[in-house]
């Protein structure tokens, strides 16, 4: 009941050049049997829109909390809506670190991507020292409780789980710690939300994931697709990644 979702973030890389990478995983998965996604610099987000006709779905990095007004170099989620873009990602650790985005910042910013007709990719995770402090799941719990919002449905919410420690490092969790991070979530989900929207969401791993380790990773419990960042800028990397999710 949950369509598998390959999300690409391509944080602050890529210019008009690289829009061949989303030619190349067009032609490569026209039809696929789940949803693929690529958040391009918003530079890009137009142009990706119209390389990437109905086998790719276009995303915001971040958006603003406001519609509109003085906020110079900001960007608003219904601009990212004009541009052509159906999700955003928010909260992703590199935004929580360097612009010090508070779990209250995103929520607040969810709630305009979702009043933009937005769906929000929220993303949660643990950095080295919480997880061998045993806290892992107190601190997912806390980011999720904070982040999300209460308006939100299974067709409008993804989360996802990326520990800090593994994102571009080439690490990743064990798979039964993945499982039970994504178990965990979940379980949250049901419990806030209710088993509809609980079990509809769609919980995403990110952090490292490659073509060598994707299969196994898609096949954890409760993993409903990648967010990659390194392996999405290039369809050599990226292609063999949605395929393992088809076949999972
Ligand atoms: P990575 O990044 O795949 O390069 O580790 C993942 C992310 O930050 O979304």
């Amino acid at each position: 009941m949950r369509r598998k979702l390959a999300a690409g973030n391509w944080k602050m890389n890529g210019t008009a050049a690289d829009l061949a990478v989303v030619e190349d995983i067009c032609k490569a998965h026209k039809g696929a049997g789940v949803d693929i996604l690529i958040c391009p610099p918003a530079t890009l987000l137009s142009r990706l829109t119209d390389a990437a006709g109905d086998v790719i779905a276009a995303g915001g990095q971040d958006c603003h909390a406001k519609d509109s007004g003085a906020h110079t170099g900001d960007i608003a989620a219904g601009m990212l809506a004009d541009a052509g873009a159906t999700y955003v990602i928010l909260g992703h650790s590199e935004r929580r670190e360097d612009h010090e985005e508070t779990d209250q910042d995103v929520r607040e910013k969810a709630k305009a991507a979702l009043a933009a007709g937005l769906k929000v990719v929220i993303c949660v995770g643990e950095s080295l020292e919480e997880r061998e402090a045993a806290n892992t799941l107190d601190i997912i719990s806390g980011q999720l409780a904070g982040s999300i919002p209460d308006a939100v449905t299974g067709e409008t919410l993804v989360v996802a789980y990326e520990p800090i420690w593994a994102i571009g490092t080439g690490k990743i969790p064990t798979l039964d710690q993945i499982g039970e991070v994504h178990d965990f979530i979940r379980a949250r989900l049901e419990e806030r939300f209710g088993a509809g929207v609980g079990r509809s969401t769609r919980i995403l791993y990110g952090g490292s994931v490659k073509p060598g380790n994707a299969a196994e990773i898609f096949a954890v419990s409760n993993v409903d697709g990648a967010l990659v960042g390194g392996a999405s800028l290039k369809a050599a990397d990226f292609s063999p990644i949605i395929s393992a999710l088809e076949d999972s």
